[in-house]
């Protein structure tokens, strides 16, 4: 059997290789406090559930769905979106649901990347933006995000000749890994940049309603000339814990949403329609739940941050995100951290180092931890003593 160079080159799914040094602890007899995957721990709500419950029954929802989802998601969509950015979107032509962020952000690489094109890629980041642009043939140029420069790219330091090359340039605020967030003002330098260098700019808003201490992250479609060349991927697998029904969607640029579409339809039939009436429950079920869930996670960012502090490790209060990314003590590379933390107190974090070379010298925790398992965590957190 010959497999395909484009497989045989692909890195280990980063959380693959961690589940596999988690289970050989658990065999051990090893009770861990997991911080790893950022998978909400915490149900989806009721009344999505219930929507699933009577769509489940109604046999209209049991043959094939339309690949570009039905009119009344994207119109709830577009609702939704107009309600929370103000923002107003054509659901015909300027929305399009998807099986999941990851599904769209691996996907929109086929329309936009011949074999030899550029993708500007952020280090540390989301692996997919740069599978997917190896799966189309084309190369990843790593934008260097940095504490110094709030996490954000800096766009001048892009040789000309990458720009060049460069067809899409990835971002995503709130951040994964670093629970960094923007401003509209970068996002107006980015929609610039963008439009000077002809780029379709995919920004990866997955945790736009995942915020805390009042702050609410803007949309990068906000700024004005970003839906020029721009799209925003969102998703309900963290704002409504729906990561097991496998939902989200794109909206912007039109050119870009039917390229999109073009390839999807000839790859996937859509989204299970039952699914899709559970998105429209969640996007017309009003935003207390969504807060009241924040609060937990607020709560639960606020243990974490003190029991890191409390081992003297350099750590950024985040307003968003799942994610807690704190500084490795001095000297301690990545991976070293997270397997001491595993191997002396039962403690599963992430290394930044899989997120990219830019991600070393840091560890991720998520979030998605229930009450009394991150409890657990960080007592044994901040009584360890190996961390210098
Ligand atoms: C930055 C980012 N984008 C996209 C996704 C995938 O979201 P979805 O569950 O909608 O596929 C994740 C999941 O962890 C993520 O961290």
């Amino acid at each position: 059997m010959k497999v395909a160079k484009r497989v045989e080159d692909l890195p280990p799914y980063l959380f693959v290789e961690i589940s596999k040094k988690k289970a050989a602890k658990r065999a051990e007899g090893v009770k861990l406090a997991d911080f790893g995957i950022g998978d909400p721990d915490l149900p989806t709500p009721d009344h999505i559930l219930n929507e699933l419950h009577s769509a489940a029954d109604d046999p209209s929802n049991h043959r094939y769905p339309e690949s570009e989802g039905l009119p009344e998601l994207r119109s709830a969509i577009a609702g939704w979106m107009k309600r929370r950015f103000d923002l107003d979107f054509d659901p015909e032509t300027e929305i399009l649901p998807l099986i999941g962020a990851k599904e769209g952000i691996a996907h929109i690489a086929l329309c936009f990347i011949d074999p030899g094109d550029i993708a500007l890629v952020p280090d540390p980041g989301y692996p997919v933006y740069s599978i997917g642009t190896m799966f189309a043939g084309g190369e990843s140029y790593y934008l260097p995000l940095t504490a110094e420069n709030n996490w954000l790219p800096d766009f001048s330091a892009i040789p000309q000749d990458i720009c060049d090359r460069a067809t899409m340039l990835w971002l995503n605020y709130p951040n994964n890994p670093t629970g960094a967030i923007a401003t509209t003002d970068f996002f107006e330098e980015a929609a610039e940049f963008g439009r000077d260098n002809n780029l379709v700019v995919c920004h990866d808003n997955a945790y736009s309603d995942v915020a805390y201490d009042g702050y609410s992250p803007p949309a990068f479609l906000q700024v004005p000339g970003a839906r020029d060349t721009g799209i925003e991927f969102f998703s309900f697998s963290k704002t409504w814990n729906m990561t097991g029904w496998r939902i989200a969607w794109a909206c912007g640029n039109a050119d870009v949403i039917n390229a999109l579409m073009r390839v999807k339809s000839n790859i996937d039939s859509g989204i299970p329609q039952a699914i899709q009436h559970m998105a429209i429950a969640a996007l017309e079920g009003g935003d207390d739940w969504a807060s009241k869930n924040n609060l937990i996670l607020e709560r639960r960012r606020d243990r974490v941050v003190d029991a890191l502090q409390h081992i003297g490790l350099q750590v950024i209060k985040p307003k968003a995100s799942l994610y807690v990314w704190a500084r490795c003590p001095e000297g301690v590379s990545s991976a070293d951290f997270s397997g001491r933390l595993l191997d002396d107190v039962g403690v599963v974090v992430t290394p930044g180092r899989g997120y990219g070379q830019y991600g070393e010298n840091y560890v991720r925790l998520s979030l998605t931890t229930p009450d009394d398992e991150l409890e657990e965590g960080v007592r044994r957190i901040a009584d360890w003593t190996g961390s210098s």
